[in-house]
């Protein structure tokens, strides 16, 4: 029997095709001996939907899968462990895109006219044609990982050294002439996100490099206004998915006790930008953030395959671009299983996500408890640390 359709396709589209298991045969086949087989096959048949039912839950809403996700190695230089995070310039090296072929070269570019960028694209989008022609549900997206600028919460924990910051100076929203909570942008992390505009640009005219098609940002204003210095004034190409972001609570910095990751209001972030949209259930006031408690990086790993999977679920983009944090970054690269990579306030990162949808559950994710850090009531009396 065929598989059902939800099966092969790219959930999200906001129909879950329920197979329609009302075999309505309205023929006057009423002699006995033409009923009776015809009830028994109708019987059947019913029975067979029903177990298809619930023998292909890879359906999406019904709780029985799991989503496992890998790095696809071997197209980007970021993921070869002989790539240094601390000197590799992504906007020196077409994003790390390396030049190599593709399976798909021969027929979508025999005379090799196209750039190293349209041609991987090519790649990507037969890759999930493919994809979708077998039994398993999987799907392959690049996500654009940009970190924010730098913010004056930077700025503070390098002017206090990181051991007065964490114990106190990062409980305090700020002193006397610095605001740290939530923090925004310096006059460097706004440059910095506009360097990142000019990259892009420059990627988009000359390597015709696939921009987003969703644009995800972290709620913390920083990353607001990075994704906005960044990608509002690119101009896109034809056909290009507008630069409409969606805010979404769980791509925010590892939360609690520090002040600079507490996020302010709906009504603030509505009324710096006034058209970007909120993912639902967007609550008015910061629903988790905690004066005492702060995630360990293990539950920072739980909330982020948590906002993955939402993603994953319902989003049949293939080119997603996220503005975040170096915690929650570090945080999606250890869930995508790809190397640890360090990124300065303003990098990004491009990885390559193949997710596979399987039967089952899938591994209990504990380890989310949250701790309590040491903290000082008065300013530490340290040496500041080189
Ligand atoms: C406040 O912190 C900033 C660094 O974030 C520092 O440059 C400034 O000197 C500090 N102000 C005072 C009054 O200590
Ligand atoms: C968004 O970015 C544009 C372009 O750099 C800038 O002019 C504008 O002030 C920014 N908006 C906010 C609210 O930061």
């Amino acid at each position: 029997m065929a598989p059902s359709q939800s099966y092969q396709r790219l959930p999200g589209s906001g129909t879950s095709p329920k197979i329609r298991n009302h075999p309505s045969r309205q023929h006057s086949w009423c002699r006995k001996e033409v009923l009776v087989p015809v009830l028994f096959f109708a019987a059947v048949f019913i029975a067979l939907v029903l177990t298809m039912d619930t023998s292909t839950p890879l359906q999406e809403g019904q709780g029985h899968t799991h989503i496992v996700y890998s790095t696809v190695t071997g197209y980007f230089q970021q993921d070869d462990p002989k790539t240094d995070p601390k000197t590799f310039d992504y906007t020196k090296s077409n994003f790390g895109l390396i030049d190599r072929e593709y399976a798909t070269d021969a027929v979508v570019d025999p005379q090799r006219k196209k750039t190293q960028w349209e041609r991987f694209e090519q790649q990507v989008t037969a890759w999930n044609s493919e994809a979708k022609k077998t039994e398993k549900k999987v799907a392959y997206k690049l996500l654009y990982l940009g970190r924010h600028g730098q913010g004056f919460h930077n700025v503070a924990e390098t002017f206090y050294g990181t051991k007065a910051w964490d114990c106190y100076y990062s409980l305090q929203t700020g002193n006397s002439t610095s605001t740290w909570a939530d923090a925004h942008l310096t006059d460097v992390g706004i440059a910095q996100a506009r360097a990142n505009a000019q990259f892009w640009t420059s990627q988009i005219q000359t390597q015709k490099m696939p921009t987003a098609d969703t644009y995800y940002t972290s709620p913390l204003t920083r990353c607001l206004q990075t994704c906005n210095e960044t990608f509002s004034s690119v101009p896109l190409p034809a056909g290009a998915a507008p630069f409409a972001p969606v805010i979404k609570e769980l791509f925010r910095e590892a939360i609690g006790v520090h002040t600079c990751d507490r996020r302010s209001s709906k009504s603030y972030i509505a009324s710096l930008f006034p058209r970007w949209s909120f993912e639902d259930g967007f609550a008015e006031d910061d629903p988790l953030w905690d004066a005492e408690l702060r995630e360990t990086n293990r539950a920072m790993d739980v909330r982020t395959k948590r906002v993955l999977d939402d993603v994953f679920a319902h989003d049949e983009g293939t080119w997603l671009s996220v503005t975040a944090h170096s915690g929650e970054i570090g945080s999606v690269l250890r869930v995508l299983g790809h190397r640890e990579f360090g990124l300065g306030t303003g990098e990004a990162i491009p990885v390559l996500v193949r997710a596979e949808w399987k039967e089952g559950d899938g591994p209990v994710l504990d380890g989310g408890e949250w701790m309590r850090p040491v903290t000082c009531k008065e300013p530490p009396v340290v040496a500041k640390e080189a």
